[in-house]
């Protein structure tokens, strides 16, 4: 018998080493309002984990020339000045991968649905660069919300930044939700983000993507109102991470940002209690750029790295209507476009409430369907003008024709704005109402049945066979389709009129 396992045995112990290992300790100085005060910890890095004695974790949020700060992301009870806290090396990371569909997670990926482990593919940092240039493509595929005002008007393409904007209560997050839901027909993969929100708002916007069916396509990470700032502050990076492991894998990723206004509240917040300088509006002067580089790393790749792409959906909130204030002007200049809601429309019953005036798309145009782009081109000015024309027969003495025309062209455009939540418009029956409305298919109804008639209209489109291309890939629209289209609004009409047309 050979002695060799014994021998390697005996070698190792020789050459063992007894002496402690070197760890990094630091030392509590002060806490309070969810930040510490480290001191000890010279080699900490900026984002890297920390170990308090409870077990409770941080990350290192600021770094100073004395000490840290770190932002606690569990509760700190128990935690004292004179506690100690030891480094992790690890950088903040988040579990990636199928695993996480169909779940409600927290910025740190552990569960919240009760549901057992996540089955994470890989971790990944939440602090990730964005795409280089070359390693972008244009955006020239569409992301298909169902919303009319927002597919004809203001598309949105794959990789844009598109926000919502607008003030409490108008609807913002329901167009989010809208676009989410209708991705359980598409290959998008949809990632919400609940950023200090009540946690009873949370749990009603995942029950709706529940019931209406997309939940199994849908990541929802969630840090409410009620969780530590330092958890707050981690989630839209968290979030982010979670959608460009889809977008990094080729596929494509539509991540819902609800709402950037707290996150920027969250970080003026940590900021302060860090007593770094207050800038405008006591913000610090980095807001800018973490925003800047959060919505960077929505992009559509080139070809060359997979060809995925990250759609985002900002929401921000405003006051008094007041787009001009300090956080929403940032986050215009940083998105590609922006849909405005409107608390006078939302009152005025218009849902959803999208100002038409305000709101853009700068990218969207070169990736909408072609054969929306095709029939959507003159409703825009065409309402606006309905609208302006609108408050000037208020006061009578509009009585021609032409005028009167034009008047009822507008209010039927205003019936096909108006959606309500969760009813989806398939872009083939986007169309076909456009169309119609073009070619004045839809002067002969009342502008209170345009409702039905929408409703009426998917299941013929759907069963059209002229239209079996179409409905796969509406890109062009010849007049032959666009005869069909018509012909089915028609139908629908009569279907709701008794035939009367
Ligand atoms: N298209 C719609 N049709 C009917 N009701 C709608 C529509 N959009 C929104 N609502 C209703 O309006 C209310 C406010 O909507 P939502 O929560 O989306 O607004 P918000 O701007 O996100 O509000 P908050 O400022 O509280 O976040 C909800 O009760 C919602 O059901
Ligand atoms: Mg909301």
């Amino acid at each position: 018998m050979s002695d060799a396992p014994l021998d390697g045995l005996k070698a190792k112990v020789a050459t063992a080493e007894l002496g402690p290992e070197a760890e990094e300790i630091g030392t509590v100085t002060h806490i309070a309002d969810g930040l510490a005060d480290i001191s000890g910890l010279p080699d900490a890095q900026f984002g890297e984990i920390l170990i308090f004695d409870t077990g409770a974790r941080g990350f290192v949020q600021m770094l100073d020339t004395e000490s840290v700060k770190a932002a606690f992301l569990d509760p700190m009870t128990g935690v004292e000045a004179g506690s100690v806290v030891r480094r992790s090396g690890q950088l903040l990371s988040v579990p990636v991968g199928k695993g996480l569909l169909g779940r409600v997670v927290d910025p740190l990926g552990r569960p919240l649905d009760g549901l057992g482990p996540i089955v994470a593919e890989a971790m990944m940092e939440t602090e990730r660069p964005a795409p280089e240039i070359i390693e972008r493509d244009f955006v020239a595929e569409p992301v298909e919300t169902g919303i009319l005002v927002v597919d004809a008007l203001f598309a949105v393409g794959r990789g844009q930044r598109e926000l919502i904007i607008g003030e409490r209560q108008t609807g913002k997050t329901s167009i989010a939700i809208d676009a989410i839901v209708n991705q359980k027909r598409s290959d998008i993969i949809s990632v919400y983000v609940a950023i200090g929100q009540r946690s009873t708002a949370v749990r009603r916007v995942i029950e709706a993507v529940r019931e209406k069916g997309a939940f199994e396509r849908t990541i929802f990470v969630v840090a409410p109102a009620t969780a530590e700032p330092g958890l707050r502050w981690l989630a839209p990076f968290a979030a982010t991470t979670m959608a460009e492991w889809v977008r990094d894998s080729g596929g494509h990723a539509l991540i819902v940002y609800d709402d950037l206004t707290k996150h920027a509240a969250v970080h003026r917040e940590l900021a302060l209690l860090s007593r770094q300088p207050p800038g405008r509006e006591a913000y610090p002067g980095d807001i800018f750029y973490l925003h800047s580089r959060l919505l960077e790393r929505s992009a559509k790749l080139s070809k060359e790295k997979g060809s995925g792409s990250l759609t985002a959906l900002p929401i921000a909130e405003i006051e008094a209507g007041n787009l001009s204030a300090y956080i929403p002007t940032n986050l215009i200049s940083i998105a590609d476009g922006q849909i405005v809601t409107s608390a006078a429309l939302f009152a005025g019953n218009q849902r959803p409430a999208v100002d038409i005036g305000l709101s853009v798309s700068r990218v969207g145009g070169k990736a909408q369907w072609g054969a929306l782009k095709a029939v959507s081109g003159r409703v825009r000015l065409d309402y606006a003008q309905y609208l302006e024309m609108k408050m000037f027969s208020r006061f009578g003495g509009f009585g021609d024709a032409a005028m009167k025309a034009r008047l009822a062209r507008g209010e039927r455009i205003g019936a096909l704005l108006t959606q309500p939540r969760f009813e989806p418009l398939s872009t083939p029956a986007q169309v076909a109402l456009l169309a119609a409305l073009d070619a004045g298919g839809l002067d002969t109804i009342e502008p209170g049945q345009i409702a039905a008639v929408k409703q009426a209209l998917e299941p013929l489109i759907a069963a059209e066979p002229r239209l079996a291309a179409f409905r796969e890939s509406p890109a062009k629209l010849d007049d032959e389709l666009r005869a069909v289209l018509v012909a089915c609004v028609k139908s629908a009409v009569g279907r709701i009129t008794g035939g009367a047309t």
